[in-house]
């Protein structure tokens, strides 16, 4: 066997302690598979005297990562803290800077910095592989870097946030409130320290900029997303757009498009019999189409702490048996800076509007939708209050900028009582 390959680990969260269980537990099929011992030297975390139900015992401990990322008997560091800036940054510049491959579950990290990373990565002649940071267990940066490196890729998609996803799924199965399923999130465990990079769509967007720059050869433009959480999403819409057949889901897209690159995290109805409609749960999908393979959907855990390390140690085993790839999928130095799309492509549009139940509120609405060039497709007035008229308007394909004119124009019809609902309709 060759020398063993030594891992400093910094992080000793559900992941850090996720991969040490899979380093203690499949040492021989590690080096079966790896050709090599894979040993851990040394880790670092906030705290070193919490119990974390592990053996720590062979390990050295470090007080400051970066002191990790730079010891001698380090051949990969494992950045599993998170946060885009601060120690993870400082650690993994310190591990490039000092010739280690780096290992890291840093989604935030990478959607900001990824490209400075990558060229500070390349010219080192290190490896920075990232397969946790996107969609916890399911091996997708693998699957595009290099079991699709012969397409040319058309569209990546994905339901990429499981939080998101458990509570819509809470909302439409059980009909609980948005408010009562993020709370039941929350007493789960599920929500970030910030549940705003759950909710507000910030960490599936850092998953989904990355994988647009392997998809599309362009430096990951984190910045250029269109940005819509879920908070918006009302128990009245997922029963409304189940009636006509769809689920809402957090969808990430992007796509290359002649109008530039499009990247988009917004809630959306996608078709309720198409495997991102029937995805529930916690459970992550991404699905990728390129113009040889047509499509391929992805599905399985996003997050959790076996999830995650199992493809914190796939990267690993790839290091280790001395796999070399640019950090993402070409060299750094030929991604191109992207060039954000000036509009999103047309679409059909779903929209929910409270009516003034007077004669001609309709037609107003329709005249307005129409002046702006929206054209209706169906509608349907349903559950008549006093006094207000709810309707549900399926639009024919229209462009955003045409829709949003519609929608700035409602107002001044007098007969809109509560703030329209608009949700784009995808084609998946
Ligand atoms: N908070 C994420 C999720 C997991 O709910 O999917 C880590 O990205």
């Amino acid at each position: 066997m060759s020398d063993p390959i030594r891992l400093g680990i910094a992080g000793l969260g559900t992941v850090g302690v996720g991969v040490v269980k899979i380093v203690q537990r499949h040492a021989s099929l590690l080096g079966a598979r790896t050709g090599r011992a894979v040993t851990i030297s040394a880790v670092s975390a906030r705290s070193r005297d919490k119990d974390r139900g592990i053996n720590l015992g062979d390990y050295a401990w470090e007080d400051d990562p970066v002191d990790l990322a730079k010891r001698a008997d380090v051949d990969v560091f494992v950045e599993l803290m998170g946060g885009d800036e601060g120690p993870a940054k400082d650690a993994t510049e310190a591990a490039l800077n000092a010739g280690k491959d780096v290992v890291t579950a840093n989604k935030a990290m990478l959607a900001h910095h990824g490209q400075t990373l990558a060229e500070l990565a390349e010219a080192k002649n290190v490896s920075l592989r990232y397969e946790a940071a996107v969609a916890g267990g399911i091996p997708v940066i693998k699957s595009l870097m290099e079991g699709l490196a012969g397409n040319r890729i058309t569209r990546v998609m994905g339901v990429m946030n499981g939080t998101c996803n458990y509570i819509l799924t809470r909302m439409d199965e059980d009909g609980l409130s948005y408010q009562e399923a993020f709370d039941e999130a929350d007493g789960l465990g599920f929500l970030e320290a910030d549940p705003n990079l759950d909710v507000g769509g910030i960490d599936a967007g850092h998953k989904l900029a990355i994988l647009a720059s392997i998809a599309f050869g362009t430096q990951v433009a984190f910045g250029d997303m269109r940005l819509d959480g879920i908070g918006k999403v009302s128990i009245d819409d997922i029963r409304r757009a189940g009636d006509l057949g769809y689920k809402i889901k957090l969808l990430g897209v992007a796509q290359m498009t002649g109008r530039g690159l499009e990247q988009r995290m917004t809630p959306c109805l996608v078709p309720a019999t198409s495997p991102l409609g029937q995805l529930v749960g916690g459970t992550n999908m991404v699905v990728i189409e390129g113009d040889a393979v047509d499509q391929v959907v992805l599905r399985g855990p996003g997050a959790g702490e076996g999830p995650t390390a199992s493809a914190v140690m796939g990267d690993i085993c790839d290091i280790a048996r001395g796999l070399r790839l640019p950090v993402f999928g070409q060299p750094a130095e030929t991604l191109v800076p992207a060039t954000p799309a000036n509009a999103e492509s047309p679409a059909r549009f779903y929209l929910r509007m409270e009516l003034v139940d007077k004669p001609g509120a309709l037609a107003k609405v329709a005249t307005a939708l129409g002046e702006n060039g929206i054209s209706i497709d169906r509608m349907r007035q349903y559950d008549h209050a006093e006094g207000t008229a709810p309707v549900l308007i399926i639009t024919h394909k229209s462009a955003r900028p045409d829709l949003d004119a519609a929608l700035a124009a409602l107002p001044a019809t007098g007969v809109v009582s509560a703030e329209p609902v608009a949700l784009r309709i995808e084609d998946v």
